[in-house]
């Protein structure tokens, strides 16, 4: 039987970047994270006796190489665990560019996980999606859990899973996504993870970690915007510092990105209390609380060369939906 799911993007209020042990994507710290309500992926999985060999359709494209793999590799770990060997056709397509730092493979793994699980007839705990999710895509195990969410990160298989902290409506907290690049990048994160630990800022970052969680899970608690803010501006500098000084360096940004970061530091600067984040793409996400979040979209209209803003609110997590 068909099953389709449908998860969300997610973004990282505290990072995941390097990795303890790459082949079952362990973190080398915990991050946080925020489910988005407009950026998702839908994913259709049938497992099907006459198939020779799996079928992967990504944005009406049928892939045939690494996209491929990385999905067939993922669809092995459910056939094992459900002891079948069938084949499957899976048809997967996301609401926005994918490879622009809107983490389509967090989305795509996680509705691949529970599509496929689904399909195949397992029916698993939450923390069990969300340790699957991890394999195909680290950032996957945070798009499991509803609405504000912390990924531990654990130091064995079995340990390293995400969780819900708040549900999405606790806070109505908005990720309005500046569209500055719709090009796929040219490093993906996955290769990018392998360059973390060569900044000289790495090992600093990660002695840091500890604290900052605790700091950005009590302004959450809290309900401390400012607080939050801050947090999430700060770590997503230190974030892109350890990127652009790995060896060899990673950049991610182009110059619209640059010249938005100091328009919302003028704005904040005049009183407007906008923060932002970005991940491992151009695109500027940039968060507020839901009362000023028309006021914002009229300013960041006003930027040049912005193509596109996607509003998000909190979100569930991946769910069935046929
Ligand atoms: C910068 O989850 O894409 O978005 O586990 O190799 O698939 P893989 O990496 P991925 O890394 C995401 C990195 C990030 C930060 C984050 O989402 O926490």
């Amino acid at each position: 039987m068909k099953y389709t799911a449908k998860a969300p993007a997610n973004i990282a209020f505290i990072k995941y970047w390097g990795k303890r042990d790459e082949k079952l994507r362990i973190p080398l710290n915990g991050s946080i994270s925020m489910n988005l309500s407009g950026v998702f992926t839908l994913t259709s999985v049938e497992f099907d006796k006459s198939l020779k060999e799996d079928q992967v359709w990504i944005d009406k494209k049928l892939e045939r190489k690494k996209e491929k793999e990385r999905v067939v590799n993922h669809l092995d770990i459910i056939r094992k665990l459900a002891g079948i060997p069938t084949k499957a056709s899976v048809n997967s397509e996301n609401n926005f560019p994918k490879g622009t730092g809107i983490a389509s493979s967090a989305s795509g793994f996680a509705a691949l996980t529970l599509g496929a699980a689904s399909a195949v007839g397992l029916s698993l705990s939450e923390k069990k999606l969300s340790l699957l999710a991890r394999l195909g895509s680290g950032s996957a195990c945070r798009s499991i859990p509803d609405g504000f969410v912390e990924w531990k990160a654990g130091n064995s298989d079995g340990t390293s899973y995400a969780r819900t902290l708040y549900p999405p409506d606790y806070w109505d907290i908005r990720d309005l996504i500046i569209v500055v690049g719709q090009k796929g990048k040219k490093v993906s994160s996955t290769e990018g993870h392998t360059l973390a630990e060569s900044s000289p800022f790495f090992k600093s970052r990660i002695s840091g970690m500890g604290s900052k969680i605790r700091e950005i899970k009590k302004a959450l608690k809290d309900k401390d915007f400012s607080k939050l803010g801050h947090i999430i501006e700060e770590e997503a500098i230190n974030m892109h510092t350890v990127m652009m000084t790995s060896n060899p360096p990673l950049f991610y940004w182009l110059p619209e990105t640059l010249e938005t970061i100091l328009s919302i530091q003028y704005w904040r600067s005049q009183g407007l209390e906008i923060y932002f984040t970005i991940d491992a793409g151009p695109n500027i996400h940039v968060i507020c609380e839901g009362k000023s979040s028309e006021k914002v979209i009229k300013k960041l209209r006003s930027l040049r060369k912005i193509r596109n803003i996607i509003e998000n609110k909190p979100s569930i997590g991946a769910r069935i939906i046929n």
